[in-house]
């Protein structure tokens, strides 16, 4: 495609003429450098539109290593006997619900590794309650896997307000690939669906560089989030992990240069293509490019950070890929670092609210 081709697309798109899949392989294969600037100036200035120049902020709580899957890619993954299997205890993560709430989150993410056994789904109830009952409750994003309706409901009405569970890859072939077989592309959509008629601001994601995908991969999977009206994206690049199968994967400077590059333009072209939603500059890109990273994905038209506000000492047993940031730093330097990167690229954190993605307030609205 020529470059004046490109502008085109990519004007009417910004316009608001969707496009379809062939065209949204072309918006994310910008034929030169420039182009691929313009791709991000315009995505950040949509971004702008929507949201001013304001970043939403949750604290990411990764409550507990211990997992039942055992994913291909994944540092955490039950196999992978060289980490020390933690849970935080209730007061623990109750503290750091607190903590973020005094920052000025106003939102937390619980993560963990996936369990549906009853005496976990009941515990993280019990948790939604004691957190509820804190004296400016931050609004609580579940990250914990693939449960039932019922569960879902049951977290629903403890006051979880949003729920995050990752495609991974919307092309089941890929998804294959990278998950054994007891997890299925099936499964894991229609476990999209539940949370969705749970009444949860749904939120999904891709990791983009996997070993075999291109852009016309990950064209199809923006195509995804739009037919399952996602209300939040979340997605980075695939980092290997050394001590998981997919360890061995191509890690040479240009292949992540290339995950990098492709992960901006992933971020840029769903803000285009989806518009309203909210879009995370994940840890994974500061992996790759730590003073930048998280920086670049903003400018490329995400609005929301999760920056850690767990305990140091479980960090390194939560490592999904190798070389995650930021190990050694406890919340309030995290904080600190992150108030500073955000001025000088121009945007503010926006204090205490809860940051509903627009997308959910105008689908529910009807
Ligand atoms: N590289 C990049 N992202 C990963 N995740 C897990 N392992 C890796 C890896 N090696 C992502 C998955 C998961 C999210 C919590 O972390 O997309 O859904």
């Amino acid at each position: 495609m020529t470059a004046e081709r490109y502008y085109d697309l990519l004007k009417s798109t910004a316009d608001g003429i969707a496009p379809d899949v062939t065209e949204i392989e072309a918006l994310l294969s910008p034929p030169d450098a420039e182009c691929e600037q313009k791709l991000f100036d315009t995505a950040l200035a949509l971004k702008r539109e929507i949201f001013g120049n304001l970043v939403n902020l949750r604290g990411l709580i990764e409550f507990s290593n211990i997992c039942t899957c055992d994913c291909l890619y994944c540092g955490i993954r039950k196999s992978n006997t060289h980490i020390r299997r933690y849970r935080m205890s209730d007061d623990e993560i109750v503290y750091c619900a607190k903590l973020a709430a005094d920052f000025g989150y106003g939102a937390v993410v619980l993560q963990s590794g996936e369990r549906s056994d009853r005496e976990f789904t009941d515990r993280v109830t019990r948790l939604l309650g004691k957190i509820a009952q804190l004296p400016a409750p931050p609004a609580v994003t579940l990250s914990c896997g693939e449960q039932s309706l019922e569960v879902f409901k049951e977290w629903v009405a403890a006051g979880a307000k949003r729920y995050l569970l990752r495609i991974e890859s919307a092309t089941e072939e890929i998804f294959r690939r990278i998950h054994p077989e007891v997890t299925t592309f099936a499964n894991r959509k229609a476990a999209l669906l539940r949370i969705r008629e749970a009444g949860f601001q749904t939120g999904t994601g891709v990791m983009i560089g996997l070993p075999g995908q291109t852009l016309h991969h990950l064209a199809r999977d923006i195509e995804f989030f739009r037919e399952m009206d996602i209300d939040m994206i979340g997605m980075g690049p695939f980092l290997p992990q050394k001590d998981t199968p997919m360890g061995n994967a191509p890690d040479d400077k240009e292949t992540v240069a290339r995950r990098f590059s492709w992960a901006l333009r992933m971020i840029a072209v769903t803000r285009l293509v989806l518009k309203d939603v909210n879009i995370a500059s994940t840890t994974a890109l500061q992996t790759i490019d730590p003073e930048n990273g998280r920086e670049r994905g903003l400018l490329a038209g995400a609005n929301v950070i999760m920056p850690n506000v767990g305990d140091i000492s479980y960090r390194k047993d939560y490592q999904l890929y190798n070389g995650k940031p930021s190990l050694d730093e406890n919340g309030s330097q995290i904080r600190e670092k992150l108030l500073a990167s955000l001025r000088k690229i121009g945007e503010e954190p926006r204090w205490d609210v809860s940051g509903d993605p627009p997308h959910f307030t105008r689908r529910t609205k009807a």
